[in-house]
This record gives C-alpha cells, structure tokens and sequence, in this order.
C-alpha cells in the first residue's frame, strides 16, 4: 500500500510507530521499500557515505536530485522524502520554494526535509504554501555543525529544551508534516512527542518518539568514519563484503574464477571448423 503524508499522520493517531531508513540509489531503494518500510529519506548524509566528503556541508542540488531520481526509481510504497541541502534554503523563502521545487519536479521528491527551527520558519511556509509537504530538524542539525562545534548531544540546557520544545510547536503550526529529531535526551523527545500533534521521528532520541530513522550505511556497517553510539548495527555486511573481495582476489589469482559455469562456450563443430581454418592459414603464412 502506498505511503503518503496523511498515512504518516493517521499513524500517530492511531499510536502505531513509523519506520524510516535511507536510501541514495535504485538498488538499495527497491530492497527497503520492499521490506515494507513506511518512509525513504534521501539524506543530505550522502555528501559523507557515498560521496565521501568529511560532512553534509559541500552537498549540492544537483547531488541531492541526481541521488534522488535513481533512489525513486526503486520507491514504490515507502514515502519519499528529499533533503533539502545547505545553502539551498537558508538564504530566503523565494530560493526554499525554487529548490524545493526542483526536488520535487526533478528528483521525484513526495515531501522534503528542512533543518532548523525559527530561522527558517518563513522557508517552511513558503513550501507548505506551495503545496510541498515539509518535513522539520530539531536536535543535532548537521548543517549547523559548525556553529554547534562538532557533532554534540543538543538540548542539554534549560534555555535549550524550552527553546526547541517551543521550536516543534513553531513547525507544527508553520505546516511540516513530522519532526525528526535527533541526537537529543529521550526525556526531551518525549515531551516533544507528546506536545505535538504530528509524529516525532528519532535518530538518537530514545524511545518515545513516533518512529525512528536509521541511515543504512549505518544499519549495515558500511561507513566506518563515525560509530554514533545510538545506531544499532544490524548486520556488519561491510566486513562480510570485504573478506568476499579477498576469496575473489585469490580466486581470480588462483584461476578458480571463471569456472564452467560461469564461461560460454563454442558449438563443437563450429571449434572444429575454426581450428582447421586457423591451422591451414597459419601453414599458408609460412
Ligand atoms: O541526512 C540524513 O541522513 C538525515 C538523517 C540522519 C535524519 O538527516
């Protein structure tokens, strides 16, 4: 069944979690939205785990629509959901709704992702008013990494709950659609979840938010740059891919790979007629 903005809503109503993952490409799209997951996010993170850059700061439109039109390819069921990278919103409602737009004609995007609270409260509108469903950052924003100072636990302080508790009201009255909400105390994230009507989805903020969100890289061990001590391993298959890379490296040097079955071969009698001819003109050339 197809997933839809409203399906997220009547989700918190009727108090069933939601389940995010992301997703960059076709391949891995299709696996995740055939398991039935409810939401695809194509997360600026790409810019780290399949670009390879040290943050999500250098990611760029094109980056984000060229990843997402293959990631909806393989999109059947779950939501997609596109962020919107740094830069490409932060400067004023008129560019929010231009790339926003982009996201949606271009990489097929169904709602996009916005980081930021108040200071980006007219940019959500501006999309909501479009008719681009909007989906809220509270909590550890990447893209602000620099002015947090590193990637730190957010909502520490008194000044900083009542803040971002007053922020989630903001977004929810601004039109978004879901709050994820990361990296911040369970206890702060719950009194989020409860103080709004729309779903909370955590990545490092417990248990009781709405849903949750997992980027797959992560879940499968596939970067090995940053171990966030909040993200549940599933499967170490980057560990697993790397020792079946050696068997083929041996493989390959011990001539095991290609075997019979994975070779084509000659109808004997066409063999037959070529090294007859081949014999003939090699004794003609002398
Ligand atoms: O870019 C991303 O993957 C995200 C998730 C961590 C929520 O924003």
């Amino acid at each position: 069944m197809k997933k839809t903005v409203q399906t997220f809503r009547q989700r918190k109503e009727k108090q069933q979690k939601i389940s995010m993952v992301t997703a960059y490409d076709y391949s891995t799209a299709k696996i995740v939205d055939e398991a039935d997951i409810d939401g695809i996010l194509v997360g600026d993170s790409l810019g780290m785990v399949c670009l390879g850059h040290p943050n999500t700061l250098q990611v760029t439109m094109e980056d984000m629509i060229h990843h997402a039109k293959a990631a909806s390819r393989g999109t059947k069921n779950a939501l997609l959901v596109v962020d919107m990278p740094f830069m490409s919103y932060q400067t004023s409602a008129y560019d929010a709704v231009v790339n926003a737009g982009r996201l949606v004609q271009e990489g097929h995007a169904e709602a996009i992702k916005m980081e930021g609270g108040e200071e980006v409260i007219d940019q959500i509108k501006a999309c909501v008013k479009a008719q681009i469903p909007v989906m809220g950052h509270l909590g550890l924003t990447p893209q602000s990494i620099h002015s947090f100072g590193g990637y730190k636990i957010q909502g520490k302080t008194l000044y900083a709950c009542q803040k971002m508790i007053h922020e989630a009201a903001l977004l929810e009255e601004a039109g978004v659609f879901a709050i994820v909400l990361e990296c911040i105390p369970a206890e702060l994230a719950q009194m989020i979840s409860e103080h709004v009507t729309i779903p909370t989805i955590g990545i490092g903020a417990g248990v009781h938010c709405d849903g949750q969100i997992l980027v797959f890289h992560d879940m499968f061990g596939l970067y090995s740059e940053m171990n966030p001590s909040f993200v549940k391993m599933y499967e170490n298959s980057g560990s697993v891919m790397k020792t079946k890379i050696q068997q083929y490296i041996q493989d390959v040097q011990n001539g095991i790979f290609p075997s019979q079955e994975h070779s084509f071969h000659m109808d004997s009698s066409l063999l037959t007629q070529i090294q007859t001819d081949y014999l003939e003109d090699s004794k003609g050339e002398k």
